[in-house]
């Protein structure tokens, strides 16, 4: 203790940067516009001009391999490798990295490598996995900045697999590292202990199992009846979960239950039935579970661990704390007799033999042989030691669900078509967040193209010059179709984009296939009318061309909506050219996954003041309108500009809300009336119904209505940050810079998916 009094100090000091409580504490319902700039620049430490591509591209992968292969199997004396091989224990590591993409929203999987963040890097169900990265990180330090930490998780899961006999069907780096935890992704509700996390005896992070009890908060219904299910966007059965609880349902041990469970989390993760089973009975192949010791007296996990730990958490005080002590989530043995060698015998045990219910010395729920004969499995550590087999309840759930049954069976009887499905599977869970496969690098990439990449044909032909694409806006424009039809169709076939998993966008011109031309936040009749203009000018632009040049489909979407930009400018008094980056191609439905598409479809869109009121939100729709501008990667005056520009270009979908928010008499024309009218006191906002929902703008003087609007968009005049923004357009030169900003973030959303260029 500091003891003496300063004169100028004061005798004590009770808080800092950063302390509690702070305004989210008294207004923990604010909506959190700053959430939208996580991880800026100011938070890594790379020069400016870092690029990572080019880096990655200097590496000797198959020395890296080499490299991080020999590590694999040189046990280190503060964490020993299992059966003398830390394969297994790396390929839960890559696994659990990239197990937390989910398709709803695209967040998650290992591209950042989150895994190091808080809460990821505490979750109870990634234990251990801290270890398995410190014992990666002598590969990280000697190649630098060359092999991101996400990258090299990945890779080493590769590794893993390969030295236990397994041929993996490729890998492609280009990860790139983030430098903050991420603060935006919702995760879920919980509850610790049946209470509130802020009630739970040592804070959220100790990481007992049973801590994990509810589940309640994010299910309809019960395992097996239609209305199961889980609210979205998430993939995982509880929090602190990759996907499901190894103990099944509620810990109840039903594998049933556990089946149902598994189709929906795996699911959201873009999974099949097949590609479900191929990864966890692949997985199960290799390694074991550890629960030597009762988890009662494990320490904090990372985020929580004392300074003397160093970010290594879960200290375990039993034993020597490792090797045969292990205790990482209760579950104890292996599934194999050879825990390290691809091969078939995790189907063959589950199948061969009947199953009972047992409990490991940590008191967590598994099943052994019926059978005293079945064969044993060797202790990982001690000489002469073995053990009887062991499975999970979401093992035996591959058994009794008859579809995955179905599956488990061909497996059992191909061995080699099992090998293919998992290498499949795996190159799948690893690399479905990194987007178009323009972003993969290095020399293992497979040629094939794979349907979950979203593949769209390249470019054989010439592209159009400045004179054509000055003659096809005069074209598009002389049509029938107005500025502002142009316009939705545009931002339409764009803002599908997500920075998450990076799929959507304008690339591909998928909004002229099924699902999305259906989707009714796409106007489906006025988009089928604009989308008949375009395909005539492009009929009769091809047609005149004497060469190899054509215009796509997707580049003339996009054009149309330069065009309709720059005339409702020009309309406006204001001239502005909004650039245009012709190389788009136009994609086949066969190329085109319908089913992960429809993930993509907007059922709230503030963007087109659009809101489909046969869906349970537990969020405002101002919550989920911000949802969908980070995942646009807007700033703040990035989302207000446009915002305040599509808006009057009079974008909304049909619909209920469709004249709401065009707070101007010119509809069409990029004025900023918007935001005059949104901050002029002229007028007062009255709440038209119960919920809050929807609203009208009448003038104080008469009374009189002139405008309705929903919560997207007074919240830009409520909000104290936005009405910053909407104040900043709304002064004296705030409509020229209104048109340049809205040009400069359209223009973003139209590039987003240009990897490219
Ligand atoms: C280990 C659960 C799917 C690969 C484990 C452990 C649990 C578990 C509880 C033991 C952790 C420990 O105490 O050390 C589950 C559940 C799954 C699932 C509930 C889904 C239903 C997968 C998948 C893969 C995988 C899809 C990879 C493709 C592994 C590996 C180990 C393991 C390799 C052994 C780790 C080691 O030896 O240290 N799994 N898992 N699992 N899992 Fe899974």
């Amino acid at each position: 203790k500091i003891t003496g009094k300063c004169p100028f100090a004061g005798n004590s000091v009770g808080g800092a940067a950063g302390s509690e409580p702070t305004t989210d504490h008294w207004w923990p319902n604010r909506l959190k516009v700053e959430l939208l700039h996580q991880d800026p620049r100011e938070a890594n430490p790379h020069d400016e001009g870092f690029n990572y591509a080019e880096a990655f591209n200097q590496l000797d992968l198959a020395e890296v391999k080499k490299d991080i292969k020999a590590l694999l199997t040189s046990s280190q004396d503060w964490w020993p490798s299992d059966y003398g091989n830390y394969g297994p224990q790396m390929i839960r590591m890559a696994w659990h990295s990239a197990g937390t993409y989910r398709i709803a929203d695209g967040r998650g999987g290992a591209g950042e490598a989150m895994q190091r963040f808080a809460p990821i890097n505490s979750w109870w169900d990634n234990g251990n996995v801290d270890k398995s990265r410190r014992l990666l990180w002598p590969i990280k330090q000697k190649y630098g900045a060359a092999l991101s930490w996400a990258d090299l998780i990945v890779l080493t899961g590769n590794c893993s697999l390969e030295i236990m006999g397994f041929p993996t069907f490729g890998f492609a780096g280009g990860r790139i590292d983030a430098w903050e935890p991420d603060n935006l992704t919702y995760w879920g509700p919980e509850s610790w202990y049946g209470k509130k996390i802020e009630d739970a005896p040592h804070g959220p992070f100790e990481g007992h199992p049973d801590q994990m009890v509810n589940r309640d908060l994010r299910w309809t219904g019960e395992a097996g009846d239609e209305r199961y299910d889980l609210e979205a966007p998430l993939a995982a059965s509880n929090s602190n979960l990759i996907y499901v609880d190894p103990e099944g349902s509620a810990k109840k041990g039903v594998p049933e239950d556990s089946a149902a469970d598994i189709r929906i989390t795996f699911g959201r993760m873009a999974m099949n039935d097949e590609e479900t089973v191929a990864l966890i009975a692949g997985g199960h192949a290799f390694g074991k579970s550890h629960g030597m010791t009762p988890p009662d007296q494990i320490g904090f996990a990372p985020e929580g661990a004392p300074m003397e730990a160093q970010g290594l958490g879960w200290h375990n005080p039993r034993g020597k704390g490792n090797a045969e002590d292990t205790m990482t989530n209760g579950i104890e043995g292996s599934w194999t007799q050879n825990p390290i060698q691809w091969d078939n015998s995790y189907l063959e045990n589950l199948f061969n033999f009947e199953w009972e219910q047992t409990r490991s010395p940590a008191g967590a729920l598994q099943w052994t042989p019926v059978d005293k004969n079945a064969p044993r499995t060797p202790d990982a550590h001690l000489e002469g030691v073995d053990h009887p087999l062991m499975m999970m309840t979401s093992d035996i759930a591959l058994k009794v669900d008859p579809s995955y049954r179905r599956i488990c069976e061909k497996f059992l009887n191909d061995f080699d078509y099992f090998t293919d499905a998992f290498s499949r599977a795996w190159y799948k869970l690893t690399h479905r967040d990194m987007g178009p496969k323009a972003r993969y690098l290095g020399p293992e990439v497979p040629q094939e193209d794979l349907i979950w990449q979203d593949p769209i044909p390249a470019v054989d032909f010439e592209l159009v010059d400045a004179g054509d694409i000055a003659d096809l806006k005069r074209r598009i424009l002389d049509s029938d179709v107005s500025v502002s039809q142009l316009a939705a169709v545009a931002w339409g076939s764009a803002s599908t984009f997500r920075t998450s998993d990076k799929r959507g966008g304008a690339d591909g011109a998928r909004i002229r296939l099924a699902p999305m031309k259906d989707w009714p936040v796409n106007n489906p009749s006025d988009l089928s009318k604009v989308l008949g203009v375009l395909e005539g000018i492009k009929r009769d632009f091809d047609g005149a061309q004497s060469g190899n040049k054509k215009v796509s489909l997707a580049d003339l979407i996009v054009l149309g909506g330069c065009a309709a930009v720059e005339k409702a400018a020009s309309d406006a008094g204001v001239n502005v050219e909004v650039p245009f980056t012709p190389g788009r191609n136009d994609a086949t439905a066969e190329q085109t996954d319908e089913q992960t598409f429809r993930w993509l479809e907007p059922v709230s869109d503030g963007f087109r003041n659009f809101h489909r009121d046969d869906i349970t939100y537990n969020v405002s729709p101002e919550e989920i309108f911000m949802d969908r501008a980070a995942l646009l990667g807007l700033s703040a005056p990035e989302w207000t500009a446009l915002v305040g520009g599509l808006r009057v270009l009079d974008v909304n979908a049909k619909g209920a809300y469709q004249q709401h928010g065009v707070f101007t008499d010119r509809p069409g024309v990029l004025t900023n009336d918007f935001f005059l009218n949104l901050t002029s006191p002229d007028f007062e906002w009255k709440k038209v119904d119960s919920e809050g929902l929807e609203f009208t703008l009448n003038d104080r003087q008469s009374g009189e209505t002139k405008f309705k609007a929903t919560r997207c968009d007074l919240i830009f005049g409520a909000n104290s940050q936005l009405r910053q923004l909407a104040e900043f357009y709304a002064q004296k030169g705030g409509h020229e810079k209104l048109v340049r900003d809205f040009a400069a973030a359209w223009n973003k959303v139209m590039m987003h998916d240009r990897f490219d260029v």
